[in-house]
């Protein structure tokens, strides 16, 4: 194991003989050069000046000038393991995904857990979402459903991820706070933003400190499509269920954990698979037809809602195992580029405003953040099936085309790949009309039901500490009126909830509620909605 201590002899750094003996290989350049001495610079003379000509300390020097690359723009945080996911339903009539046409498929598994707000360097404990995103290496390509551990997000339109997330990270003049939410900007901007409000209710909750990855849910969050081999096309969401329950920590303990070991969760991880005790989610799915959407009471397409279960039942269909850790976190964990957009046939995307920004944003930054259009390359990120196209050059170019043809159609007998309309992806046809516009949300315009179902769902422990989360964060927010601004929605989700945090903050009474700027589509059905916007 990595632990081992060869009986090996090696010399310490101060140029005793013979530097190294053993059985290991010959440390060489990267351009294969053995190296004979790789402590001491290339000088003139015993006390003279350092020699260009070492091109081993300058090929060294170099490559460690170069070895960080920009972290992730969000989600900078992260811990990832490989394992495999295993289909236990057939789920033909649903989809033509070749992973779900019979039961018991495998295909081998990425996942990498992370925080969403904290730099690179920042701490395992914070209170934050936490990054569910798996890759399965299918073989019609890979799949990744790029998830949180909450099932709803903060905003229902990718144009406002920036804000979001400008206001949630360090303080542009100041640089702090670096991983916790508790930030003068961070309630700004939410108290400013209604449509927050369920998922600031999870985020206050003690599912954002959890006890480990391993006791973390998972959700793709918006609603997908399944396509079967006949066409037809069901609304999809996903989750991850793990099989060792669902836990978190306290406040208090996560302060502590912090300050303790910062590198809590991913210690976790490494150790429990190191040990073979493997962790596991089942992947439950919620799959609903047009006649469902349009009778629920929110728009499916709103990022910001979920679909209770007690409507759509989570039905089983896979199970994901992880058991194996990385040989590198460098290879592996930072270089991999998880993308809404990667799918497969028989899985589609809706129309949610949201879902459409990020199949652009992943990949966009992704360009930058590994170097060049050519990172599919990597690995990690390459596929595992057959994979043949006509891409071409750039950075780093490892894979360019074989032979004469790189261009396609061309009528060359060793012309390389063809597209297939049998096999290839097919977008659904769904029917699209209407007129061209900025939608402002009528029909994601209710933001408050949704929060309090998730509060009356808690026990009143887990109320209790709703309500001490938000005073804790508050306090530490300076402005009045922000703070005043933010329970003013409390109200609106419950009276008690309200009157605990007012209270909590010293508050002479509670704010007048915050007053919905578009009701009037509010606890109608979507089709219903629908008519009478168009009239
Ligand atoms: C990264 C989830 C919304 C842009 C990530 C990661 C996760 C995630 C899990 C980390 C991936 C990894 O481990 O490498 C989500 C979820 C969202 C959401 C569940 C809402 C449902 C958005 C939106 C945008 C966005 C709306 C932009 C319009 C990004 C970017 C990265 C990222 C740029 C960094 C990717 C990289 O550098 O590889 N997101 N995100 N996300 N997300 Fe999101």
């Amino acid at each position: 194991s990595s632990n081992e201590i060869k009986d090996r002899k090696v010399v310490s750094g101060d140029g005793g003989e013979p530097h190294q003996v053993g059985d290991g290989p010959v440390l060489t350049t990267s351009q294969g050069a053995p190296v004979a001495d790789n402590q001491n610079t290339l000088r003139a003379g015993a006390r003279g000046p350092a020699l260009m000509e070492d091109f081993h300390f300058r090929e060294k020097i170099f490559h460690f000038d170069h070895e960080r690359i920009p972290e992730r723009v969000v989600h900078a945080r992260g811990y990832g393991a490989h394992g495999y996911f295993e289909a236990t339903e057939d789920l033909s009539d649903l989809t033509s995904a070749h992973l779900f046409q019979e039961k018991g498929r495998r295909v081998p598994a990425f996942v990498r857990f992370s925080t969403v707000a904290g730099n690179k360097g920042s701490v395992d404990l914070a209170r934050d979402v936490r990054g569910f995103a798996v890759k399965l290496y299918t073989e019609e390509g890979n799949w990744d459903i790029v998830g949180n551990n909450i099932p709803v997000f903060f905003i229902q339109d990718a144009m406002k991820f920036p804000d979001l997330i400008h206001s949630v990270k360090e303080a542009p003049d100041r640089a702090f706070p670096q991983a916790q939410s508790a930030h003068d900007n961070f309630w700004d901007f939410i108290s400013l933003m209604p449509e927050s409000m369920h998922m600031v209710m999870w985020a206050m909750s003690d599912r954002a400190i959890p006890r480990s990855f391993r006791f973390m849910e998972g959700f793709g969050v918006h609603t997908f499509r399944f396509v079967n081999a006949a066409g037809k096309s069901q609304f999809v969401k996903f989750h991850w269920k793990p099989k060792q329950g669902l836990q978190s920590v306290i406040w208090d303990e996560a302060v502590k954990i912090n300050g303790a070991d910062p590198d809590f969760h991913r210690r976790d991880l490494w150790n429990a698979i190191q040990n073979g005790d493997f962790p596991e989610w089942e992947l439950g799915v919620q799959v609903f037809d047009d006649a469902f959407a349009d009778s629920f009471p929110f728009d499916v397409l709103d990022a910001t809602k979920l679909i209770p279960e007690e409507d759509v039942p989570v039905r089983i269909v896979g199970r994901l195992v992880l058991d194996r850790v990385v040989d590198n976190f460098f290879a592996e964990t930072e270089q991999v580029a998880f993308c809404t957009q990667n799918i497969v046939p028989g899985v589609d995307f809706t129309n949610d405003p949201l879902l459409q920004g990020r199949n652009f944003s992943y990949l966009d930054t992704q360009i930058k953040r590994l170097g060049g259009p050519n990172f599919t390359h990597i690995p990690i990120n390459a596929p595992k099936c057959p994979f043949h196209h006509f891409q071409q050059d750039g950075h780093m170019a490892m894979h360019n085309p074989k032979g004469r043809a790189n261009y396609e159609p061309n009528s060359w007998s060793e012309g390389g790949p063809r597209a297939d309309p049998d096999r290839g992806h097919k977008s659904f046809p769904e029917q699209i009309d209407g007129e061209k516009r900025k939608v402002r949300g009528e029909l994601f315009a209710d933001h408050y039901s949704q929060a309090r179902q998730f509060y009356n769902s808690q026990t009143k422990i887990e109320q209790d500490h709703i309500a001490n989360a938000i005073v804790f964060e508050l306090s530490k927010v300076e402005a009045p009126q922000i703070r005043e601004r933010l329970v003013a929605h409390l109200p609106n989700i419950d009276k008690d909830l309200a009157k605990a945090v007012a209270d909590g903050l010293g508050l002479k009474s509670v704010p007048k509620a915050h007053k919905p700027a578009r009701t009037p589509v509010d606890g109608l059905k979507t089709s219903d909605a629908l008519s009478i916007l168009k009239n």
